[in-house]
């Protein structure tokens, strides 16, 4: 069953949210590239993982606002979405959920310019919550996006760094991936009136369930096959990200010195050699591990909040997340 479904969530009504971002605003002509391309790009597809966490977020509190969770929702996507505009700038990627990234085509400075629009037009959406009980929603347009920015700039800087910290791997996955998940839970929660303790429980298991996600996600890269991922297996190391099965793997001396000799200018030969001995080490096991060493963390929140009848929902995440339902 898909993840909205099992939520209970209409995907449509959040989508129908998000595009009225743009058609009700007054500045940009419905007919406008800018308009156009906003609107392609939120039909292009997403599982709207953040919006449903805002949602889910929301069924913690006594008094859900309907208009204002939903909003909350909508405005987390797009951050998502402009995110994204730019990660593909930076990766240089051309697809993007199975269409042409927006940056192949408007070209970098036209995407560029949706990519901060998107962003800098939440920060207005979310001026509306004014009061000092709503300045929880700061947290999604200040706080999450620097921290989605500075997570993106950590990955570029430690780019062929083979002395990165397990420690500093995993600030950069809570800022690049966890954190949002996290504040979407935490928000809609505080929006619906939640008590602070129930919304940074929700918030520590967004960031348990986040953490875990990305771990995963990187250890996908070494076991699927390129067929599934649309790329050759390995890729992250190829383009010098040094994930965690990487740094497992450079903690076994064998392994060590071939991979630290990796860079852009080796052969692809050599690194397909380096890549088939992390693939058959213990690396990707000591990751899988300490992936679901967080998701079980997760799963101790959730059993701290059975009273709540949304629990089920957390456990509905976690098994999603946690790949059993997926
Ligand atoms: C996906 O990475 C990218 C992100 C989760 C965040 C990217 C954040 C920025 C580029 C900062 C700019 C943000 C704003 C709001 C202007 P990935 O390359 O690992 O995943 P992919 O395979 O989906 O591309
Ligand atoms: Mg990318």
């Amino acid at each position: 069953m898909k993840l909205d479904e099992a939520l209970n969530i209409p995907l449509r009504t959040v989508d129908k949210e998000i595009i009225n971002i743009v058609k009700f605003d007054k500045d940009v002509p419905r007919s406008s590239v800018l308009a156009k391309s906003i609107v392609d790009l939120v039909r292009s597809g997403g599982k709207r993982v953040r919006p449903l966490m805002v949602i889910v977020g929301s069924r913690f509190g006594p008094s859900p606002d309907k208009s204002k969770v939903w909003r909350l929702a909508a405005a987390a996507e797009f951050i998502h979405a402009a995110s994204l505009i730019h990660d593909d700038i930076i990766d240089d990627s051309p697809v993007r959920r199975g269409q042409s990234a927006l940056h192949v085509k408007l070209g970098v400075k036209g995407a560029l310019h949706v990519g901060n629009y998107m962003s800098a037009r939440v920060i207005e959406l979310i001026s509306g919550y004014s009061a000092e009980r709503e300045r929880y929603a700061y947290d999604l347009s200040s706080l999450a996006t620097t921290q989605l920015c500075l997570g993106e700039y950590q990955q570029l800087s430690y780019l062929y760094n083979y002395d990165i910290t397990i420690e500093q791997y995993l600030e950069k996955s809570i800022n690049k991936t966890a954190q949002l998940i996290a504040t979407c839970l935490k928000i809609g929660a505080q929006s619906a009136g939640a008590d602070e303790e129930i919304s940074d429980l929700l918030y520590t298991f967004g960031q348990k369930l986040g953490i875990s996600f990305q771990i995963r996600d990187d250890i996908l890269d070494f076991t699927q096959s390129s067929d599934k991922l649309g790329k050759p297996a390995g890729s992250d190391l190829r383009h010098g990200q040094v994930t965690l099965p990487v740094l497992y793997a450079l903690e076994d001396q064998h392994l060590a010195s071939s991979i630290r000799s990796v860079s852009s200018e080796t052969p692809i030969e050599e690194i397909d050699a380096v890549i088939a001995s992390i693939q058959s080490s213990d690396a990707l096991e000591k990751a899988e591990n300490l992936s679901q060493q967080y998701l079980n963390e997760a799963q101790e929140i959730i059993d701290q909040l059975q009273e709540y009848p949304a629990h089920h929902d957390l456990q509905i995440l976690l098994n999603y997340f946690g790949g059993r339902d997926s």
